[in-house]
C-alpha cells in the first residue's frame, strides 16, 4: 500500500510518501523566512509559495520513496482546518493526482493527523488514550476511543498555546516563529523570575492562554524605556504553559483512568515542555508519547500516515475527486 500525502494548510508545503504503514519520504518547504518580516503568515503570501512549489515538493517525496505515480494506491490531503486558500492548492494537487492515476482520494483532517504522528512511534499508544493536540491554531484535550473516533474533553475559549508563544515571543522582539525562539532564549533565563498563574486551574477541561499573553505583556511594560530581562520572561512564560499542561493533564487522567496520553501538534517540539511532561506523568504510572521532532509540526508525513491508516479501516474505500467532500467520518 504505497499512499502519498500532502500538506499545505498554513506555511509549509509538504508531501510523503507512506509505504505499508512507514514513511519513505519527507520533504517540507517551509516558507518561514519570508513570513518573518511580517511576523506571521500572510495567507495570500502562503498560497502564492504554495503554488510555486507543489510541484517540486510532490515530485521529491515520490524520488525519496523510490516510487512513481503509477505505483501509488491512494492519495491522502489536508482539507482542514487551515487557511483557504492555502488548503486550495494541496486539495487542486491531490486531486489532479487522484483523477489522472485514477486512484482513491482521501481527505484528512490536519488535528487527527497531528495525533497520528505517533504512529511513528515503534511503541504506539493502545486505545483509548489521552490526546493533547497543541499546536498554532488549536489546544485541544481529547479522548482517542479508537481509529476515527476522537471525542473532545476540553479546548482553549481564547489564544492557542502556539499563538501565544508567538504572540510573546513578539513582545519580547524574539521573532517569528515564537516557540523555538522563546525556547532558546528561555534556556539562559531563570523559570521562577515572574509568578503567572495557572490559566483555568479550576475549570476542568477548560483552557485559556490569553489572559497568561496579556500578563506577559503587563509584564514588560514594567521595563518601558529599560532593560528588560527577556530571558526571564520567556522562561517564566514557558514553565507556566507547562505547569498548566501538566496540571491539566493529570487532571484528565484522573477523571479517565487513562495511562498513556498523547502530546502533538508543533508545541510538542518544545523540549522543556516534553520532559517536564514526561517527568510528572512518569511519576503517577503515565506513558507519554510523543513524536519524533521532525514530526510535530505541519509535515506530509502525518497525512499519508492518516490516509493510511483510513484506508486500513475501510478497505476498498473508492472516494474519487466527485464523490469526494471533506468526510465528516475524519472530523475531529
Ligand atoms: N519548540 C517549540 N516550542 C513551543 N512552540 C513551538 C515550538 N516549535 C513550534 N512551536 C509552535 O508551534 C506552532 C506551529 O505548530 P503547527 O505547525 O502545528 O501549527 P499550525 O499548523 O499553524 O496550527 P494548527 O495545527 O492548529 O492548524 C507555532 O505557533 C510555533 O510557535
Ligand atoms: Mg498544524
Amino acid at each position: 500500500m504505497n499512499i502519498l500525502g500532502i500538506e499545505t494548510s498554513c506555511d509549509e508545503t509538504s508531501a510523503s510518501v507512506v509505504v505499508d504503514g512507514q514513511i519513505m519520504s519527507n520533504v517540507v518547504a517551509s516558507q518561514i523566512k519570508w513570513h518573518q518580516q511580517y511576523g506571521g503568515v500572510v495567507p495570500e503570501l502562503a498560497s502564492r509559495m504554495h503554488t510555486e512549489k507543489i510541484n517540486r515538493v510532490v515530485g521529491q517525496a515520490l524520488q525519496d520513496a523510490g516510487v512513481t505515480f503509477s505505483d501509488l494506491n491512494a492519495v491522502g490531503v489536508t482539507y482542514g482546518p487551515g487557511l483557504e486558500g492555502a488548503l486550495l492548492v494541496g486539495l487542486t494537487a491531490a486531486k489532479t493526482i487522484a483523477k489522472i492515476t485514477n486512484i482513491p482520494l482521501i481527505p484528512v483532517n490536519h488535528l487527527q493527523a497531528h495525533i497520528y504522528a505517533v504512529y511513528t512511534d515503534p511503541v504506539p499508544p493502545e486505545f483509548p488514550f489521552l490526546a493533547l493536540i497543541i499546536s498554532g491554531g488549536h489546544s485541544i484535550i481529547a479522548q482517542v476511543n479508537d481509529h476515527f473516533k476522537i471525542e473532545i474533553l476540553g479546548s482553549t475559549r481564547d489564544d492557542a498555546i502556539g499563538e501565544a508563544f508567538d504572540k510573546v515571543s513578539r513582545v519580547l522582539g524574539l521573532g517569528y516563529p515564537g516557540g523555538p525562539a522563546i525556547e532558546k532564549s528561555a534556556r539562559d533565563g531563570n523559570e521562577t523570575a515572574f509568578k503567572f498563574a495557572i490559566p483555568m486551574k479550576h475549570e476542568g477541561y477548560e483552557l485559556s492562554f490569553s489572559g497568561l499573553k496579556t500578563a506577559v505583556i503587563s509584564a514588560v511594560q514594567q521595563f518601558s524605556g529599560g532593560e528588560m530581562p527577556v530571558n526571564d520572561l520567556a522562561a517564566s512564560f514557558q514553565k507556566t504553559i507547562a505547569d498548566t499542561l501538566i496540571h491539566k493533564a493529570k487532571f484528565a487522567i484522573a477523571n479517565s483512568n487513562l495511562k498513556e496520553v498523547v502530546f502533538c501538534g508543533g508545541v510538542s517540539a518544545n523540549s522543556y515542555i516534553r520532559t517536564r511532561l514526561a517527568d510528572a506523568l512518569s511519576e503517577s504510572g503515565t506513558r507519554l508519547i510523543v513524536p519524533a521532532f521532525q514530526y510535530c509540526t505541519d509535515n506530509g508525513g502525518m497525512i499519508a500516515l492518516t490516509a493510511y491508516y483510513f484506508m486500513q479501516q475501510h478497505p476498498g474505500y473508492s472516494g474519487t475527486i466527485n464523490s469526494v467532500k471533506p468526510n465528516l467520518s475524519l472530523c475531529i
